[in-house]
């Protein structure tokens, strides 16, 4: 066999071995030809390294090679015609050697796993008509040489790993038929003699990385069915020229940088068309209207172009499975922009609509209800749909993706919507909903995802939702709903990815049953008005990656259950009223990244390990009774236990004086204010935003010394009080920095706010200044300027 190979050229530097060789060849060659096949196909074989299935074990002295698996050879001639080794599960390379086989009319090698480069020895293969290598991962460039093999039909190298450009060489492979380059890596432009493919009916070249444009010339070939240059960088306009193959059923150019407009008449020219895909490209203009003759159409899909105007009526298109305008600005300006949605009733196969990110506008049609019942998918996104989404909905049975989150809606989710039996995604989120939350969702017992936060939802979470024992996400954050967590919800051990039932008026405690949640990776429960202890069961929640419980009334200390929680990446549990040691396992977790324990009442000595290591991952201020940890936390040295403990008792008898003081002035202010605000005669939204008393943040940045430590005279949990002295007349003046970190905290003082709006009140205190605007970190800030008066003679 080495012998034999040494014949085909491998080893051209050894002359000795060679001359042998050529005397040994020439000894054979003229008698048994069929030898050399043989040779051949065993210098194929041994270029394989694996062969899982153990194929060509059959390929050995014993059997004739005719009958080799794979082998196939002429009758006469006993030549092998056809190679066809495709999905054997074969790694290894192509040998050489393959050139040798000069009958060769078909060679499948597809779907194995063959990697080096094709041999340029194929060019040998004078007769070859069907080459296909497509699934490998073949490198290197595509030999020039293939351009010998006139009579190829099919040339496929789809999904491999080759490189460089398309050989101007293969120019002469004008008998071609399918042209398959997709999938593979190569550069440069599409070249144009593919124009002179004359019989050419399939052409490949998707997923590579062609620039230029696309040649003019494509247009002459008008045999063709399928053209797919999507996922390219492509340039320019689709040619007119394209739009004239009346023969065209797909034509694929999506994820590309394609610009211009589709021509208006590209309908009549193409009553074939089944697939358009040119999504992801800079398209623009209206949709034809004559798009409605391409009768055949199933896959429209021109999503994330400029596409404007009214889309036109699809009534003529029976077969539409697959509608995709997403992402464009379609129904811009247009009345009834959304009728064209009534146009699809027609479409008996009708699978997925998306018309989400546009201009539409008005109220969904009640027609809806109309489309087929195939629909599976409907998504209706970011649009500026508003009113009721139509009861009708409720026909649609057999969807299972449910989209309409950021529109206009105002109604209520009909409660019809329990029908939709098998919907596993529904998002409505963001979008002006209000009533109650129908508990018949509860029906939908294989929803996957539930989204409606940012709404306006009221009333109690509905328990039957527990019934949805495949939840892996529940988004209900943003909502006003009150009452009680149900405690079979939160524990449906399904979930997964989310449960989020932050900023809304939850009361009540948080259910043990939390503790099931052993899959969840974040929970968020923050901002509502939960009380009570911290669950030990919450230890259980092994997954968890993020939690957030702050702006609530948990109190009590952290159970030691949470030791578990090790995985654990942002933790939140400030402005609460947690009280007791900060527990030492905080310091070992290794993932932690941010820890916030701030505006509670933790107390005892702070860790200096872990993430407190670092005053930036870490927040407690707020906490009076913290001492120790490292110096950037500006906390009282824990060494002189009875020194601080008195200090403490003047900072305690101190501060509840000016908060006395202080919590009546913040009355005032607020009378004050509200007063202000009626004479304004609602000029004015919110009640801290009078513009005649504003301060801005770097005046009292400046006064407080950038509000350090130093300057400190009192903490509580609505904010921090600064000694400051105001650059321009050199007045004292206390600063009263409101918490906004604790968005709950906020809410509750507007609460109060409006609580107090009539209450009149003698002024204590003379306030002097407000300050509404925002840090240097564009957060909110807001502040509240007294004059300052020496200890005792605030009264
Ligand atoms: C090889 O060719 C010879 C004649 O050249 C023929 O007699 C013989 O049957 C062939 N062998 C095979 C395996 O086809
Ligand atoms: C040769 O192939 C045949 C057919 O697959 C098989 O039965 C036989 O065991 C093989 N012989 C050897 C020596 O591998
Ligand atoms: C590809 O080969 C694998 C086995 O290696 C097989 O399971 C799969 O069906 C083949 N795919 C095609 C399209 O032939
Ligand atoms: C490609 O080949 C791999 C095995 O190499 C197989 O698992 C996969 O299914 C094939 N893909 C196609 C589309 O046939
Ligand atoms: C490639 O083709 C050229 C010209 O047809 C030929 O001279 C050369 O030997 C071929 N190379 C191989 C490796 O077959
Ligand atoms: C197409 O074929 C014609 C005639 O065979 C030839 O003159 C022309 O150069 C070819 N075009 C390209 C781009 O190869
Ligand atoms: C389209 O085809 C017609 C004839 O079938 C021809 O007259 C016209 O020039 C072609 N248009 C383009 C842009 O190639
Ligand atoms: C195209 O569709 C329109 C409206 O449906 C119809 O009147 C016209 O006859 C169709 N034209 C062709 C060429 O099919
Ligand atoms: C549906 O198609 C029929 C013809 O098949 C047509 O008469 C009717 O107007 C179409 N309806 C709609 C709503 O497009
Ligand atoms: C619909 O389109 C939007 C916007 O492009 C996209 O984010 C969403 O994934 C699509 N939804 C479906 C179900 O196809
Ligand atoms: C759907 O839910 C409602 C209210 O929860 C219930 O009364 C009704 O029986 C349920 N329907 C089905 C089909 O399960
Ligand atoms: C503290 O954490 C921040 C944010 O993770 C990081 O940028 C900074 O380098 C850390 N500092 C130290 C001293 O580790």
């Amino acid at each position: 066999m080495k012998l034999v190979g040494i014949s085909f050229g491998d080893f051209p530097s050894c002359p000795l071995l060679l001359c042998i060789a050529l005397a040994l060849c020439f000894n054979q060659v003229s008698s048994t030809t069929n030898e050399t096949e043989k040779l051949a196909l065993l210098a194929f074989k041994a270029g394989i390294t694996r062969d899982p299935f153990g194929m060509l074990n059959s390929w050995n002295n014993s059997i004739e090679f005719c009958q080799w698996y794979g082998a196939t050879c002429s009758r006469r001639h006993r030549r092998v015609t056809v190679l066809d080794l495709s999905s054997q599960g074969l790694f290894g390379s192509i040998s050489p050697h393959i050139g040798n086989l000069g009958f060769l009319r078909k060679v499948k090698l597809q779907n194995n796993s063959l990697d080096h480069e094709i041999p340029p020895q194929v060019g040998q293969l004078r007769r070859l008509r069907i080459f296909l290598l497509h699934n490998n991962s073949l490198v290197g460039e595509i030999p020039r040489n293939i351009s010998s093999c006139l009579d190829l039909i099919v040339l496929s190298v789809e999904k491999n790993e080759l490189t460089g450009e398309i050989p101007r060489e293969l120019s002469s492979l004008t008998k071609l038929q399918d042209f398959s380059l997709s999938n593979n890596n190569f550069i440069g432009s599409l070249p144009s003699f593919i124009g002179n493919f004359s019989s050419l009916v399939a052409l490949s070249l998707g997923w590579n990385k062609l620039g230029g444009s696309i040649p003019q010339v494509l247009g002459y070939l008008t045999n063709l069915q399928y053209i797919n240059f999507a996922s390219n960088r492509l340039l320019g306009t689709i040619p007119s020229s394209l739009f004239n193959l009346s023969s065209l059923n797909k034509f694929g150019a999506a994820f590309n940088r394609i610009h211009g407009t589709l021509p208006i008449g590209m309908g009549l020219k193409l009553p074939n068309l089944e697939v358009f895909s040119i999504g992801y490209n800079q398209l623009e203009g209206p949709i034809p209207p004559s798009i409605s003759n391409c009768t055949k159409l199933a896959r429209f899909q021109i999503s994330s172009n400029i596409f404007s105007r009214k889309v036109p009526s699809m009534e003529n298109l029976h077969k539409l499975s697959w509608f995709g305008i997403h992402h464009n600005m379609l129904g811009s300006g247009e009345h009834e922009s959304l009728s064209f949605l009534c146009s699809l009733t027609n479409s008996t196969e009708l699978e997925s609509v998306n018309f989400s990110m546009n201009k539409f506008g008005g109220v969904l049609p009640k027609c809806l209800g109309n489309l087929s019942t195939t629909l599976w998918s409907f998504a209706a996104t970011e649009g500026e749909i508003f009113g009721e989404i139509p009861e009708e909905i409720r026909n649609l049975i057999n969807l299972e993706v449910l989209f309409m989150n950021r529109n206009r809606h105002s109604g209520v989710i009909p409660s019809n919507l329990g029908n939709l039996q098998i919907l596993k995604l529904l998002q409505l989120s963001d979008s002006n909903l209000r009533g109650t939350i129908p508990s018949s969702l509860g029906n939908l017992t294989m929803l996957i995802q539930l989204d409606l936060h940012g709404n306006d939802f009221r009333g109690q979470i509905p328990s039957h939702l527990s019934n949805c024992r495949s939840l892996d996400g529940l988004d209900l954050s943003d909502n006003n709903l009150s009452g009680a967590i149900p405690p079979h919800l939160v524990g449906l051990s399904s979930l997964a990815i989310i449960l989020n039932l932050s900023n809304n008026h939850l009361t009540g405690i948080l259910p043990i049953e939390v503790g099931n949640l052993r899959a969840l990776t974040a929970l968020d429960i923050s901002d509502n008005l939960l009380l009570g202890e911290i669950p030990i069961s919450l230890g259980d929640c092994t997954s968890l990656v993020h939690l957030w419980m702050e702006g609530n009334f948990f109190h009590g200390s952290i159970p030691q259950s949470i030791k578990s929680l090790g995985g654990i990446e942002y933790l939140d549990l400030s402005c609460n009223n947690l009280s007791g040691q900060i527990p030492e396992f905080l310091a070992v977790f290794r993932s932690l990244e941010l820890l916030n324990l701030s505006y509670n009442k933790f107390e005892g000595m702070l860790p200096c390990e872990g993430v407190f290591k670092n005053a930036t991952r870490t927040s407690i201020v707020g906490n009076n009774e913290l001492c120790g940890g490292l110096p950037e936390f500006h906390l009282p040295n824990c060494i002189s236990k009875s020194y601080k403990s008195r200090k403490i008792n003047i900072v305690i008898v101190f501060a509840s004086v000016i908060f006395g003081v202080l919590g009546m002035a913040l009355i005032v202010v607020l009378i004050y204010l509200c007063w202000v605000k009626k004479k304004v005669n609602e000029q004015v939204s919110s009640s801290m935003d009078d513009s005649r008393l504003n301060v801005s943040y770097g005046t009292l940045l400046k006064a407080t010394e950038g509000f350090f430590a130093t300057n400190l005279i009192g903490v509580g949990s609505f904010g921090s009080v600064y000694k400051g002295i105001l650059e321009d007349n050199g007045m004292v003046v206390a600063v009263k920095v409101l918490h906004l970190v604790c968005r709950g905290a906020l809410k509750s003082f507007i609460v109060e706010c409006e609580a107090l709006k009539n209450i009149k009140h003698r002024n204590l205190l003379k306030i002097l200044n407000v300050c509404s605007s925002s840090d240097y970190q564009g957060n909110d800030f807001k502040a509240l300027v007294y004059e300052f008066m020496d200890n005792g003679s605030l009264e």
